[in-house]
């Protein structure tokens, strides 16, 4: 234990010295959990060592921890203790003066919580309901809180959210920790404002555009089925993980265009980007054998990879998907958008990273509730067989316009994104000292719309905890639904998103069955809010069913 303690303190120093706060709070809040499971494990599965008798009470049990021989553990605590209230009355201090400059208004109602740790832990190791549920009742609609390293102001009302992501937009710019922005590449359209974003997000959203992604269908048909039938053969798959690997498909095709399968180049971008994704959640220490350096060595080769393909691409005529867009509209004379190859590889390598883990966490979620909703399951499935009696009728392929006729899936698909709100929030910062709301926000504090908390109000949907479709046939009030964002730097990929759910939905109610295995109510992050264990689930053909 003395041992985790000192480990503890030695990450809670680094964290505190290391600009980016966002990605050694989360390690901190993953090692505090990994604690708190060893502890959970030892104490159930070691009973012997620890004493443990199942007529115990919970503070018995815990004793052990508490013993004399951690006395060393207080010690500890009691060094650590005066420097962490040191730090926190200096920090009050400043905010206090930032208030006190502000003359006139103040800062939203709300809990700082520790010393740089802030609210972090809190945030992260309990129910994100409860911790924005009780706040909100304590605060009201707008609260400041201290959360990955910043201040942060936390909004909760669809027009203040609006105000911030439309309205004002530009007094909050999108913000990121460093050591994402240097994974993803900082040319990316995220992390930009003004002109250049404007310019990049019409050519990524003309890339996504039904127009054109319509012309897709036959192929995510075909990697759909290909991933059904490998499906078929196994006694169980890892949901979360499978699902994974389908977006991730999808998004290579989006990326590089449907024909890019011939080119030699794709496999190593392939091996290259999954690489690069092991180091995406982890500490951001560049030093040889830690998991970023590993990630950042993965992303030099890739862009070098890029590059390459870039060179080809450029002299065989430009091709197709997103890089075709972009490697267009760098050619065109006298256009406006002058792009950089490093710029071209940067929103490619962005755009994959956004199309993938979120798809595939909705997609998770779709099959869960389904699951637990057999009435559901058969309407969509009924909605189904409906498409693909005309589809055999009229002997051709499922289409663009045959997905625009599955209006009960789509509707599931709503109240899943609603329902789950992966994207619990977003993050923004001030760019300058401001009035919001009848309150100051200072210059640098982050602003985060809390779409979760939108999406589960009862004021805005009745009985939001209840998985409930039907409440899509009424469109939502403005800016009340907004799973995709809103604003300048809302998704491009949403119409792409729901294209590929419904393509995936069509095969799977109609040919196959799925049990959960080791069914289990709770939430893990991975990195978004997913079932626990990733859903693992048996796949049977319906006809075998009864
Ligand atoms: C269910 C799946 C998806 C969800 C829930 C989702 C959600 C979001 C949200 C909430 C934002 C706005 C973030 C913010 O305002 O800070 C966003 C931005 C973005 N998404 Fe998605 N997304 C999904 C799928 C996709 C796909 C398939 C693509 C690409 C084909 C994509 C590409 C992007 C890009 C490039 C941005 C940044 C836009 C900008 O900064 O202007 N997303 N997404």
């Amino acid at each position: 234990m003395y041992t985790y303690l000192c480990c503890y303190c030695m990450l809670l120093l680094l964290v505190i010295q290391t600009p980016d706060y966002f990605s050694l709070q989360l390690v901190l809040v993953r090692f505090t959990k990994y604690i708190m499971d060893l502890r959970t494990l030892r104490f159930r599965f070691q009973p012997e060592q620890n004493n443990f008798h199942p007529s115990c009470s919970v503070n018995e049990q815990m004793r052990p921890f508490y013993g004399p021989r951690n006395s060393s553990i207080l010690l500890l605590l009691l060094t650590f203790l005066p420097l962490l209230v040191i730090i926190h009355l200096w920090v009050c201090q400043r905010w206090q003066s930032v208030e006190n400059n502000s003359q006139r208004l103040q800062l939203p109602p709300g809990s700082m919580g520790w010393p740089y740790i802030g609210e972090t832990l809190r945030l992260y190791t309990q129910n994100p309901d409860t911790f924005f549920a009780t706040r909100l009742k304590r605060y009201g609609d707008i609260f400041k809180t201290h959360i990955l390293g910043c201040p942060c102001v936390m909004i909760s009302s669809p027009e203040a959210a609006k105000s911030v992501l439309v309205s004002r937009a530009h007094l909050f710019k999108p913000t990121y920790p460093p050591s994402k922005e240097k994974m993803i590449g900082p040319q990316a359209l995220f992390f930009h404002q003004g002109d250049y974003h404007s310019n990049l997000k019409t050519l990524v959203q003309s890339s996504f555009h039904p127009t054109r992604i319509r012309d897709s269908v036959p192929e995510i048909q075909r990697i759909v089925l290909s991933f059904l039938s490998a499906w078929e053969k196994c006694t169980t798959i890892n949901t979360l993980r499978e699902m994974k690997r389908y977006a991730f498909e999808v998004a290579m095709i989006s990326a590089f265009g449907s024909s890019s399968k011939q080119e030699v180049e794709m496999e190593g971008i392939k091996q290259l980007y999954l690489q690069l994704e092991k180091g995406y959640n982890s500490m951001p220490l560049d030093l040889p054998g830690t998991p970023f350096h590993r990630a950042m060595k993965a992303r030099n080769l890739l862009n070098e990879t890029l590059r390459k393909l870039i060179d080809k691409r450029r002299q065989a005529g430009v091709g197709g998907g997103l890089l075709g867009v972009l490697l267009a509209a760098a050619s065109s004379k006298g256009h406006s958008h002058n792009l950089s190859d490093s710029q071209i590889a940067d929103n490619i390598i962005g755009v994959i990273f956004a199309a993938h883990d979120t798809t595939a966490s909705i997609l998770t979620w779709i099959l869960k509730y389904l699951h637990d909703n057999k009435h559901l399951l058969e309407a969509v499935k009924k909605e189904q067989e409906e498409v693909r009696c005309k589809i055999l009728q009229e002997n051709r392929e499922l289409t663009w316009s045959d997905t625009r006729l599955m209006a009960f899936t789509t509707r599931v698909i709503k109240e899943t994104l609603r329902s789950a709100s992966i994207l619990s929030f977003t993050f923004r910062e001030a760019v300058e000292d401001l009035e919001f709301e009848g309150y100051f926000i200072p210059k640098g504090w982050k602003v985060l719309p809390l779409f979760r908390t939108i999406h589960h109000s009862p004021d805005l949907y009745s009985h939001p905890e209840k998985f409930d479709p039907s409440r899509f046939e009424v469109p939502p009030r403005p800016h009340t639904f907004m799973p995709f964002g809103n604003g300048v730097h809302s998704c491009p990929g949403s119409e792409l998103a729901k294209l590929e759910m419904l393509i995936l939905l069509h095969h799977l109610t109609i040919t196959y069955r799925w049990q959960v295995v080791r069914d289990e109510d709770g939430i893990q992050y991975g990195p978004f809010p997913v079932p626990k264990l990733g859903l693992p689930i048996r796949l049977t053909p319906a006809n075998t069913q009864n």
